[in-house]
């Protein structure tokens, strides 16, 4: 196993999932993708999660973004736990559960970390731009649920970041200004940033969001 940086090619696999036989990057195709992994199927936290997941589906499909999770249970027992999801969430599960029972994927993502659990999945995230390159890497560990609002914000951040020489400020919410990115001069600015601009000091220089009407 190699460890997996940012700006790396997510690696490829094939997986058994509840939307059948995957092929990662067929899968992704031209999409923005998020690889999740969470301990077990038929535990609290986790049946919150992918409730949760199948909720967002909307939110993540307006951003080009597919989502699949992942557990080292078998594909019946996600498909029996699929059904107390949508019961206990109100909701439908929308999405591809991997059954990486011989922790082939886990193991090529190192989503087991052994001085956690020497077993299952702790709950980790990759989120992967169209270029298949890895964009974010975040690890929870099973006793803290995701925050998935956090999870649109970055994917915002990095999707504005990708397409515009900018990057987001502190707690930056889709819609607020942001910073221009140190590479640009101030000669450059106003051909590539018409709304203007603020210098609050030579190396902080503020934007209205480029993307927005
Ligand atoms: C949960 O999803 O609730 C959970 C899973 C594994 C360990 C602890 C909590």
């Amino acid at each position: 196993m190699a460890t997996i940086r940012l700006g790396d090619i997510a690696p490829n696999f094939t997986a058994k999932s509840t939307e059948g036989n995957i092929n990662f990057h067929e899968w992704l195709g031209d999409s923005w993708g998020i690889l999740f992994s969470h301990p077990a199927d038929y535990t609290p936290v986790c049946t919150t999660e992918l409730g949760t997941v199948a909720k967002y589906k909307p939110e993540f499909d307006k951003r080009n973004v597919k989502v699949v999770a992942l557990s080292v249970d078998g594909l019946e027992s996600h498909k029996g736990w699929v059904n107390d999801i949508n019961e206990t969430q109100n909701t439908t599960v929308n999405f591809p559960i991997i059954a990486d029972e011989d922790k082939k994927v886990s193991e090529l993502y190192d989503m087991i970390h052994p001085n956690a659990n020497d077993k299952l999945t702790v709950r980790s995230v990759f989120v992967i731009g169209d270029d298949k390159k890895v964009k974010l890497i975040i690890t929870y560990p099973a006793s803290t649920g995701r925050n998935f609002d956090e999870l649109l914000r970055v994917i915002d951040s990095l999707q504005l970041t990708a397409y515009h020489k900018v990057a987001t400020p502190a707690n930056w919410k889709n819609g607020e200004d942001v910073v221009i990115s140190p590479a640009i001069t101030n000669e450059q600015i106003p051909s590539m940033f018409p709304k203007g601009h603020k210098e609050i000091k030579p190396y902080l220089r503020m934007t209205p969001q480029p993307n927005l009407d």
